[in-house]
């Protein structure tokens, strides 16, 4: 299991949940915050300070928003970023890059 980032995040991205991770396995993109599934220790810490509740276990993800496990677990493979396992979040693994799902998202402000 790991946990998931879904759309309430997609230009919101409050980014606490990167500061209170202790693996730092929240990445920074264009529109969103995603997690690196294999670098995630399911501790939880991140689901309770995001204040738009965008943070979910993978096999909890509310209705219409299953598909997030893959735009997190995709967004570091070489479709996307290439990142792989980038082994925790510094300078060099920001990007503006988004998921395609993310990147074509209507979040209705325009
Ligand atoms: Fe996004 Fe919530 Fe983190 S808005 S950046 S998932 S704290």
């Amino acid at each position: 299991m790991a946990f998931v980032i879904a759309e309430t995040c997609i230009d919101v991205k409050d980014g606490v949940c990167a500061q209170v991770c202790p693996v730092d396995c929240i990445y920074e993109g264009g529109r969103m915050y995603y997690i690196q599934p294999d670098e995630c220790v399911d501790c939880a810490l991140c689901v309770s300070v995001c204040p738009v509740e965008a943070i979910w276990p993978d096999d909890e993800l509310p209705a219409g928003s299953e598909g997030f496990a893959a735009v997190n677990a995709e967004f570091f493979g070489e479709s996307v970023t290439g990142w792989g396992q980038p082994g925790g979040l510094e300078e060099a693994f920001r990007t503006d890059k988004d998921h395609p799902t993310v990147a074509a998202w209507d979040s209705g402000g325009g």
